[in-house]
């Protein structure tokens, strides 16, 4: 097949075929067309975008363009959870441990920072020694013994996604509906689990910025799944203002931790309390208030903690870090940046606050960049909070002093103050099942 006259054919506005479709997927996963042709072709769909068929189809060459994890000999429920992406969305690190904790298996395969937010994988990679790239075996062996394992796309699970998803990064194709559903859906069939929870993001730091995009996306990837055979749900929450405090990659991995000791910030624990709750449920945990309570158990008696550290020790990191997050290493410098006026932050641009994190180092900007696992920033004032002329409102951190004073700028432009508080956007916007 001619590649070129498929990105023409795309260009134009036509439908590709499934046979189109899965050479497409193919040539992604097997690297035999070029980046730049693939990034052509990423362009044409998100301008001419791709109908339900052409997604179906994409979503599932995706998901076979490399091995298709095999979970049936695990006993017991096997889950997974997806972000569709945020700024300092590290729910995965918390809740994971804690599903898993509750006796279901926890089957995750993740990603890289995409865009303005964050991924799981660069969060992982900032413990030393903790692998991410897993042969198949490894992964189904790794849930097997401890119920839990979060893997990359690496070795041969989705490597088409893999590919695309890198080429998505640095060419400006990531919010794009189908794109980001197969994207997503591919790695949660080929990832094998029963039973899935989505965490649709919504607002300013998000890919879907309003509800209704948000929900025709939870929708799409709810019925992809459920035509797959799975239980599963998505739960529309907000990225209007980051969550938590910490942006950034090991920051993010010391919000974690703080959180299953029961010390996180009040809405990173709200949101994992009701995804774990949610994946309870259609596992047949008991009802969703029920699930609720078993998964705040799972924090109180610290067994949740013991997980996510018997997890970064069983794929190769060290778990000492988790247990004590003081010898994660702290970035060389830091800037405050302090209110020049007083007031109420009223809203921020979240988005805005995750590109001021890939600028420090915490993202990349080129494909082959490496990242700075210390560089992020410390999120000291939130919208809705009130701030007096002075206050520091975050904290900035990087390897290079010489990126401070854009970063500044930039962060400041992405926070707006006003006189009087605003009214409060509730976390949980909307529930697809
Ligand atoms: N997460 C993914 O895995 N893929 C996307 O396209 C967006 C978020």
């Amino acid at each position: 097949m001619d590649f070129k006259a498929l990105i023409q054919k795309k260009r134009d506005g036509f439908a590709l075929t499934k046979e189109e479709i899965e050479f497409f997927a193919f040539s992604a996963a097997n690297e035999t067309v070029p980046d730049y042709q693939l990034s052509a072709m990423l362009m044409a769909i998100f301008f001419n975008s791709l109908n339900e068929e052409e997604t179906l189809w994409l979503t599932d060459a995706m998901a076979r363009s490399g091995d298709m994890a095999d979970l049936s000999a695990i006993d017991g429920i096997k889950g997974d959870k997806h972000s569709t992406g945020g700024v300092g969305d590290k729910t995965t690190l918390i809740v994971a441990p804690i599903v898993a904790s509750c006796g279901v298996k926890m089957a995750k395969m993740s990603g890289r920072g995409l865009g303005h937010t964050g991924g799981t994988v660069d969060k992982l990679e900032s413990i030393p020694g903790f692998r991410t790239s897993l042969s198949t075996d490894e992964f189904t062996d790794i849930v097997n013994e401890s119920g839990l394992c979060v893997a990359g796309q690496s070795g041969r699970l989705c490597p088409a996604d893999k590919k695309l998803y890198g080429l998505r990064d640095v060419t400006a194709t990531v919010d794009n509906m189908p794109l980001i559903a197969s994207s997503i859906m591919s790695k949660k069939l080929a990832g094998g689990a029963d039973c899935i929870v989505l965490d649709v993001k919504c607002g300013s730091g998000a890919f879907m910025k309003d509800k209704a995009s948000a929900k025709a996306l939870a929708s799409k990837m709810v019925e992809i799944g459920r035509g797959a055979g799975k239980k599963i749900a998505a739960l529309i929450t907000d990225m209007d203002t980051p969550l938590g405090k910490n942006v950034g990659n090991s920051l993010e991995v010391i919000e974690a931790v703080e959180t299953l000791k029961g010390r996180g910030p009040e809405d990173l624990t709200e949101i994992c309390i009701l995804l774990c709750a949610k994946l309870l449920e259609l596992a047949g945990k008991g009802s969703f208030d029920e699930c609720k309570l078993l998964a705040k158990a799972k924090i109180d008696d610290g067994s949740a903690l013991l997980k996510l550290a018997e997890m970064v020790k069983l794929q190769g990191g060290d778990e000492n870090y988790i247990l004590n997050t003081d010898l994660f290493p702290k970035a060389e410098f830091s800037r405050d940046v302090v209110a020049d006026e007083s007031g109420y932050i009223s809203s921020m641009n979240t988005e805005g606050v995750g590109s001021v994190c890939v600028a420090l180092g915490a993202g990349r900007q080129r494909k082959e960049d490496d990242i700075d696992p210390s560089a992020g920033i410390v999120i000291e004032k939130k919208t809705g909070d009130k701030i007096e002329k002075g206050d520091v409102i975050a904290t900035l951190y990087c390897s290079d002093e010489a990126l401070f004073d854009v970063a500044e700028k930039q962060y400041r432009e992405s926070v707006f103050i006003a006189p009087t508080k605003p009214e409060a956007i509730p976390l949980l916007l909307d529930v697809v099942e």
